[in-house]
């Protein structure tokens, strides 16, 4: 059995290396970055802390996304005799090979319900296909430059940070991932479908992990949903703005998933979205702008 370390929030596999006489860390669940050695479990823990901070900035600067994606696809190798018994047992248990698979190793990997840096968006969920639709019609304009942001991607659990995120305080790498994204940027356009009368609560919760990082900024709105085309869900958001210091503009895009989603799946909006959106755009780039100032006085 390897041994494990937790270094702010992320694991490592701890080994020995006799070559060096050193022990040697290896992150688990990083996208990337290096593996660090010392002489001593203290020591190691300290340069691991070192190596992932500077994974962290790397990413950071670059844009990239920190911790590595599962697509839940891989190959397993089994003899022809286990292979053989695991059929037989799987039928014996009524149940598909790959869900008697599924349930073996998710035992031995003591899978929970919900572990922790999992995404916690909607398997099928609308917001891809909305946001590409912003960020095509967005693509046209020569005046900004704009980049897709999915909360999917930062795997952020609910929020766990011990100090209210106004205090600057963030201690763990994934909140620390997703503060340097949201600083890098201007202004912003949600993409929020309605749930129950309000945003969901994965974007809330992507929300709620920062405060500094929203502040005097620009946003706009595109929602969707069925009888009020999510309009009740920015208006939620707008409360929620108002309380980040985020100047929240007036046009924003509203889509039906009676209208604007052929048999409530396919994305497919109206023309007259496109001019809305334009609109929209045009007064977040505006306002974005302007708030520059503000932020570089500060
Ligand atoms: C939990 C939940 C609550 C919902 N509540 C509302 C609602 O209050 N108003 C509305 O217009 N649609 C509501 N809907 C419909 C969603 O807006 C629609 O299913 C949308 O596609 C969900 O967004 P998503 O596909 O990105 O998850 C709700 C859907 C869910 C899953």
């Amino acid at each position: 059995m390897r041994n494990i370390l937790e270094i702010d929030g992320v694991k490592a596999v701890v080994s020995f290396d006799p070559e060096l006489n050193l022990l040697r860390g290896e992150f688990l669940g990083l996208a990337g970055g290096a593996d660090f050695y010392a002489a001593s479990v203290s020591a190691l823990k300290a340069e691991g802390k070192k190596s992932l901070k500077v994974f962290l900035d790397v990413c950071r600067e670059k844009g990239i996304a920190p911790y590595r994606s599962f697509s839940g696809r891989f190959n397993v190798r089994l003899k022809p005799e286990t292979h053989e018994a695991a059929v037989l047992a799987a039928a014996a248990a009524d149940k598909s090979l790959n869900d008697l698979v599924e349930d073996a190793i998710a035992k031995v990997a003591q899978v929970s319900e919900a572990p922790k840096l999992q995404p916690v968006t909607r398997p099928a969920r609308k917001a891809p296909d909305v946001a590409r639709w912003v960020m095509d019609v967005a693509g046209t304009r020569g005046d900004a430059a704009f980049e897709l942001v999915d909360i999917a991607d930062f795997k952020l659990p609910l929020l766990d940070e011990p100090v209210p995120p106004s205090m600057g305080q963030y201690s763990k790498p994934h909140t620390k991932a997703w503060a340097a994204k949201i600083e890098q940027y201007d202004g912003f356009v949600f993409v929020t479908p309605e749930y129950n009368h309000g945003t969901s609560g994965a974007l809330k919760n992507a929300i709620d992990y920062l405060y500094r990082e929203w502040n005097n900024k620009a946003a706009g709105f595109v929602s969707y949903g069925t009888t009020a085309s999510g309009a009740r869900a920015v208006e939620h958001l707008r409360l929620v703005m108002g309380e980040l210091q985020v100047a929240d503009v007036r046009a924003q895009v509203a889509l039906s998933l009676f209208d604007d989603f052929e048999g409530f799946t396919t994305f497919q909006p109206r023309p007259q979205h496109e001019e809305r959106l334009t609109t929209m755009l045009d007064q977040v780039v505006a306002w974005s702008r302007a708030l520059q100032q503000l932020r570089v006085a500060a």
